[in-house]
């Protein structure tokens, strides 16, 4: 264990031109630095170093983050890996701190199961190379299913000969120790025998973000009905199921730099849209879909399509599929292959470019998919009819953002032909059935709950709670975005046009933001927001900035913990945090302009919506101008249309 202070040292005093400088020549542009990417293969440069921020970005390749993250991106270390690297290059003495002897023993088991899991995927991919029923069975097989040698190697595919003992006596030959084999699942040890798990069958190593084999995947070479199609490793201490997605560690560059992330069933599905020149894609293997595996792909976009064979099993997953992607929050759309079709053949039949195509002509988003598909049923059936609206806003009512929420609702009041006031309220009374149960819930777990929650019982006051609610929303997310990301720098696009391309400017997203709230006279309910925002107003008046320091130890405890509660966002995700380090940045910084202009609109629109509102009230009055307060009514109107179009732009593309 490198300690704390130690490691804070090496990253402040790595310099990222220093750094980058050892592999890459960088020429000075303008505060930037500008070379060609070492990660991907280019001929004009576009891998740009920013000394003043410490980091790098390729605008080509999607890579981007600090000192650390370029060492271990470019030598393909671990973190504690690339600190000592660092720590040599700046003469840092590093004195790691005593690990337990429990910490040391399960570092060591949990990096032998690695070892032993990479032998295995290496022995594996040999034998399906080198060995005679290896090429005549398995490397035969992948053959004719029309996988190339490079992908083979991309995807390390192997073949497990169909022998009882064949890999473990192998692996005990080469002195792995049985005990190691036993918990990869690898080896079967049972009443003092031991014999292998896949036998006879082709075999996909399953890969954690940084490339580590942590299971696998073996398909059967067998005609026998009776023999399963696929065996996994079971779960062990470095493989979760429900936590994996088997190609993300390939798929992440791509996942980023499209924006969006595909979904499919299997292995081959994977493997096949590779080779064919579709990378952003994963399967979640050996287990149904999971909200942890939704939360991986989040990282690194809030787009995702699901593929997926049109029959009735199929349509289930992907029914269960987008009701889990929404309750995270992200946009889904669907993509059902015709029949007997799926991703695998389907690749295999077409060009990328045609693949491509399809895959973005054919995909739909959750409401039209589910539309399309029950309207065959229903056909003119009022009562069937109300089922399927019904059916559709429960899928909306799981989305958290209001103003996404509100979008879908406008979509499907359009396409079904009712109105958005009849959606809205059959949707508040599921969200109001879901509040009851989970207050009812709270109540069983941790005793009477505070006393708001009492007041959303009736419809009124829950209409003026979602009101509020959603302001609320709106506020903090914005206070946020100040507090998260306020003094980094962004393109923003204008409406002017020069040379065809749409200009754009560089702001700070703390200048971005007060000047859009400035602009339209936006302000803050919540009187903690509104002093925060005071602070960041201030400080952009005056071309400073506010200091995290200074609202984490703010005499105002709210401000304070409210800081502390966005810095932690920032900094905790679920995964280990090697892991975690090299993501964040990476992901952060593209969807963020995105993620603002979103934020920005929704609150305006909302805003709009406030006003409309207040108009409508004044035309109640005995004196009121009509004619004035109409013409105003409708400038809004439009003015609402707008935003709202902006808005579905945003979240339903
Ligand atoms: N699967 C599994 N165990 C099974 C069957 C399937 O774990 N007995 C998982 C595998 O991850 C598989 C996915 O479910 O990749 C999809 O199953 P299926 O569509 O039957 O397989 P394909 O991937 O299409 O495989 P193939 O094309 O080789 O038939
Ligand atoms: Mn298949």
């Amino acid at each position: 264990m490198i300690p704390k202070e130690t490691v804070n040292q090496i990253i402040e005093t790595a310099r990222i031109d220093e750094v980058v400088g050892d592999w890459v020549n960088l020429k000075k542009r303008g505060a930037n630095m500008l070379g060609l990417c070492p990660f991907h293969n280019e001929k004009s440069p576009s891998f740009t170093v920013s000394p003043a921020k410490g980091i790098y970005k390729c605008f080509g390749c999607g890579e981007a983050g600090g000192a650390v993250n370029f060492v271990m991106a470019h030598e393909q270390y671990s973190y504690p890996e690339a600190l000592k690297f660092l720590a040599n290059k700046y003469n840092i003495e590093i004195e790691e701190e005593e690990q337990t002897p429990e910490q040391v023993l399960e570092a060591n088991a949990k990096e032998s199961l690695f070892i032993v899991n990479d032998f295995a995927a290496t022995y594996f991919n040999e034998q399906l190379l080198n060995s005679e029923n290896g090429r005549a069975i398995g490397l035969s097989y992948f053959k004719e299913r029309g996988f190339r040698e490079e992908t083979i190697e991309k995807f390390k595919l192997g073949f497990s000969h169909d022998e009882w003992t064949n890999f473990t006596d192998a692996a005990l030959a080469k002195g792995y120790n049985l005990q190691f084999l036993d918990k990869t699942g690898l080896t079967i040890v049972k009443d003092q025998k031991k014999f292998d798990r896949f036998k006879g069958r082709v075999m996909f190593p399953i890969q954690n973000i940084s490339g580590r084999v942590i299971g696998f995947g073996g398909r059967t070479l067998s005609a026998d009905k009776k023999v399963a199609k696929y065996l996994n490793s079971p779960e062990s201490d470095i493989y979760h199921k429900s936590r994996v997605l088997y190609g993300l560690n390939l798929a992440k560059k791509s996942i980023i730099s499209q924006d969006r992330c595909f979904l499919v069933e299997g292995y081959t599905d994977v493997i096949s849209l590779h080779q064919n020149g579709i990378e952003n894609v994963v399967s979640s293997s050996g287990t149904s879909l999971t909200a942890d595996q939704i939360r991986l792909i989040k990282r690194y976009t809030q787009n995702i399509t699901i593929l997926f064979d049109g029959d009735t099993a199929g349509i289930k997953a992907a029914f269960r599929g987008i009701d889990m992607i929404l309750e995270e929050g992200l946009n889904v759309r669907v993509l059902a292959f015709a029949d007997g079709e799926d991703p695998d053949s389907f690749a295999k039949s077409h060009s990328t470019a045609e693949i491509s195509e399809y895959l973005d002509k054919e995909s739909f988003d959750f409401i039209r998919f589910k539309t399309n598909l029950l309207l065959k049923e229903t056909g003119d059936d009022p009562i069937k009819r109300a089922g399927l609206i019904k059916e559709i806003v429960s899928s909306i009512a799981l989305i958290p953002d209001p103003i996404a929420r509100s979008v879908y609702l406008q979509e499907c009041s359009n396409l079904m032909d009712i109105g958005e006031q009849a959606l809205l309220s059959e949707l508040n009374k599921v969200r109001r059935n879901k509040l009851t149960k989970r207050i009812q819930q709270q109540e069983r777990d941790e005793g009477p709950p505070p006393d708001f929650f009492h007041t959303i019982g009736t419809p009124e006051s829950e209409e003026k709670s979602t009101k509020i609610d959603v302001l609320a929303e709106q506020e903090s997310d914005i206070i946020r975005t100040f507090i998260k990301y306020g003094s980094i720098e962004i393109e923003i696009p204008t409406d002017k046009e020069s040379e065809g391309d749409l200009e754009s400017i560089k702001a700070s997203v703390a200048e971005y933001l007060v000047f859009e709230i400035e602009k339209d006279e936006l302000h803050f309910n919540n009187p903690i927001f509104r002093k925060v925002y005071h602070l960041f107003k201030l400080a952009v008046e005056n071309e400073t900035q506010v200091e995290e320091r200074h609202l984490v130890t703010n005499k105002d405890n709210e401000i304070s913990s409210f800081t502390i509660e966005c810095l932690m966002e920032k900094y905790t995700l679920s995964l280990n945090w090697e892991e975690k380090h090299k993501i964040l940045t990476l992901t952060e910084d593209l969807i963020l302009p995105k993620k603002i202009h979103k934020g920005i609109c929704s609150w305006r629109l909302n805003r709009v919506e406030q006003l409309i509102g207040e108009k409508q009230q004044q035309l109640k009055g005995k004196n009121a101008d009509y004619d004035l307060i109409l013409a105003d009514i409708m400038k809004l109107t439009e003015a609402k249309r707008k935003l709202a179009h902006e808005l579905g732009r945003i979240i339903l593309h």
